[in-house]
C-alpha cells in the first residue's frame, strides 16, 4: 500500500515538472516572433540546412599559400587572416553591409544550424530572431568601455554561418534528421562532429548601442533585429519585441587548418570595427584584432607576465578599445567574448578584474556526454559559483592551466568516461543541449536539475 502511494506521488511530481512541456521544433526558422509589415517591410532571414552530403577538400586556398607549407607564425599571421577575409568577401561584404540584399540573395554556400531556431525554456536558449537570424549575446555594463566612450549597457546579437566544408560536418551530425517526421536526433558518437580540413565558420556580432551612445561606432554597418529590450540581468520578457537598430562591431573567421595549426587544428581570427581605419565602407573598416592557433601552454603568464606568446598574434594597429577585453596573458579574445571577469575571488581575495579566457580556451571546452545532461566542462577556470561570486582556480596553477592546453578537436578536456569532444564548436554544444531538453521532456527523464545547472552557468557566462 505504502509503496503504491509513493509511486503516485513520484509520478504526479514528475508530471508537474513537465507541465510546461514545450514542443520544440528542431527545424524552426526562427523563434516565431515576426514583425508586422508596418514595423519592418524588408525580407526576413532564410534558413538553409540543405547541408552538402560530400566533402570536397578545398585545394590551393589563398590562406594556405601564405604558409608555404609551414605552421603559422606571428610574422605571417596578419597576411593569413587578411587572405581569409578576402576569400569570404564576395558574400560576406554584402552580409555585413546590406541586410536586405543578403536576405534576398541566394546565399549560396552558407548554412545555418538546426535545433537553434526556437526558444528552449529548459536551457535558456532564446532562439533565432526573424529579421537577420541572430542569437542574443552577452551583456556588458558601460563600465567595461568607460575609457572608450560607452554610456549605456551593451548587448550583442550574433549571426553564425557555416561554409560548404564546415556544413558537411553538420550534414554528418544531422544525417538522420527528417523534417516530414519532425525527427532530428544528432549523431556524435563516431567523430561526426569533427570538422574537415578547410572548414570555415563565421560569426558577426552587432552592438545594441547607437553611435550617439558609443561614438566609436559612427559609420558602422547597421543591422535591424527583432528582439525584446534587455537590462543587465538579461532579456526583459514582459516587454514587447521591437525592431532594434544595431551596429556591426566584430567579425570572426575560424578555419580548420592543420598545417597552420598542427596542435589544435584551428586558427581563430577576429576583426573589429575601426571608424578611423582607411576604407570606403564599414566592411573595409573591419580590421584584424588578431589571430590565435594555440593556447601557448608553455607560457605561464601568471608567473611570467612578460613572457612572449607564440601562438597569439595581436595587430599593433588594432583600435585600443578592442584590447580591453583580451584574454589570459593577452591571449586573443574579442570585445564581446567576456574573457575578462570582474570582481572574482582568487585564493580568498577579491580581484577587480581578471583575464580568464581566450578564444581557444573557451571553445576548447566544447563537449557532450550522451544520455547524461550534466554540463561537462564550464567555459572558464572556475571552481564554483555561489551567490554570483566566481571562485576561480589560481591563475597559472595546474587546474587553471587545464583551460590553456592545446588539444586536438576530438580530445576532451574532461577525463570523465564517455565524454565526446566537439572540435571547438560551442554552438554545437548548445544545440545538443536543446535537443537533450526535448528528449528529456518527451521521455519524462525527470532531470530538470541538470538543465537548471546548465542554464545558471550559461547565464553567468553571458555576464561581464
Ligand atoms: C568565454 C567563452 C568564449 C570566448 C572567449 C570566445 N567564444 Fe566564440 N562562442 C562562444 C559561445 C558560447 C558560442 C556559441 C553561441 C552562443 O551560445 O551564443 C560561440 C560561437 C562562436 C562561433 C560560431 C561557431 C562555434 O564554434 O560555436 C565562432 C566562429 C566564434 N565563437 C569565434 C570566436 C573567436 C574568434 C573568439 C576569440 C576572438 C571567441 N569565439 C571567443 C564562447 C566563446
Amino acid at each position: 500500500m505504502i509503496k503504491n502511494y509513493l509511486a503516485v506521488v513520484v509520478l504526479s511530481s514528475s508530471v508537474a515538472l513537465f507541465a510546461q512541456n514545450q514542443d520544440i521544433d528542431p527545424f524552426a526558422i526562427n523563434n516565431g516572433e515576426i514583425p508586422t509589415k508596418s514595423e519592418y517591410s524588408g525580407s526576413l532571414f532564410k534558413f538553409n540546412y540543405n547541408y552538402p552530403k560530400e566533402y570536397k577538400k578545398p585545394e590551393n586556398t589563398p590562406w594556405s599559400k601564405v604558409l608555404n607549407n609551414k605552421p603559422l607564425t606571428k610574422e605571417n599571421a596578419y597576411d593569413y587572416i587578411m587572405a581569409l577575409k578576402k576569400y569570404v568577401e564576395p558574400s560576406m561584404k554584402t552580409f555585413i553591409l546590406d541586410q536586405n540584399t543578403w536576405n534576398n540573395s541566394s546565399q549560396e554556400g552558407w548554412y545555418s544550424m538546426l535545433w537553434a531556431g526556437e526558444d528552449v525554456s529548459l536551457t535558456g536558449w532564446e532562439g533565432r530572431e526573424s529579421i537577420y537570424g541572430t542569437y542574443t549575446g552577452q551583456i556588458q555594463p558601460a563600465s567595461v568601455y568607460k575609457d572608450y566612450g560607452l554610456t549605456v549597457p551593451v548587448r550583442n546579437y550574433a549571426a553564425i554561418y557555416y561554409d560548404e566544408t564546415a556544413a558537411y560536418t553538420l550534414y554528418k551530425v544531422f544525417k538522420n534528421c527528417n523534417k516530414s517526421k519532425n525527427e532530428c536526433i544528432p549523431l556524435i558518437q563516431n567523430n561526426e562532429a569533427q570538422f574537415e580540413e578547410g572548414a570555415i565558420i563565421i560569426k558577426a556580432a552587432s552592438a545594441s548601442a547607437t553611435p550617439e551612445e558609443w561614438p566609436l561606432l559612427e559609420g558602422a554597418a547597421k543591422w535591424q533585429v527583432y528582439r525584446k529590450p534587455f537590462d543587465l540581468n538579461g532579456t526583459i520578457n514582459d516587454k514587447p519585441t521591437v525592431v532594434t537598430d544595431t551596429r556591426v562591431t566584430i567579425f570572426d573567421i575560424i578555419v580548420k587548418d592543420s598545417i597552420a595549426s598542427p596542435q589544435t587544428g584551428w586558427v581563430f581570427a577576429t576583426f573589429v570595427y575601426d571608424k578611423n581605419a582607411k576604407g570606403e565602407n564599414a566592411w573595409e573598416k573591419m580590421v584584424p584584432l588578431g589571430a590565435m592557433w594555440g593556447n601557448d601552454p608553455k607560457v605561464n603568464s601568471a608567473k611570467n607576465p612578460k613572457e612572449e606568446l607564440k601562438e597569439t598574434y595581436i595587430n599593433p594597429n588594432a583600435p585600443e578599445y578592442a584590447k580591453v577585453t583580451l584574454g589570459y596573458g593577452l591571449r586573443l579574445s574579442g570585445p564581446f567574448d567576456i574573457a575578462v571577469k570582474y570582481n572574482v575571488k582568487v585564493d580568498d581575495t577579491t580581484v577587480e578584474s581578471l583575464r580568464s579566457s581566450s578564444c581557444l580556451s573557451c571553445h576548447g571546452t566544447s563537449s557532450f556526454k550522451l544520455n547524461d545532461y550534466n554540463m561537462i566542462t564550464f567555459f572558464y577556470p572556475v571552481k564554483s559559483i555561489h551567490n554570483n561570486i566566481w571562485d576561480m582556480y589560481t591563475p597559472g596553477n595546474i587546474q587553471w592551466n587545464e583551460w590553456f592546453q592545446n588539444r586536438w578537436g576530438n580530445i576532451p578536456q574532461s577525463q570523465k568516461k564517455g565524454v565526446i569532444a566537439l572540435d571547438y564548436s560551442t554552438f554545437l554544444e548548445q544545440v545538443l543541449m536543446n535537443y537533450a531538453a526535448k528528449y528529456s521532456q518527451d521521455n519524462k527523464l525527470n532531470n530538470a536539475k541538470f538543465f537548471e545547472e546548465w542554464k545558471r552557468y550559461k547565464k553567468e557566462s553571458r555576464k561581464h
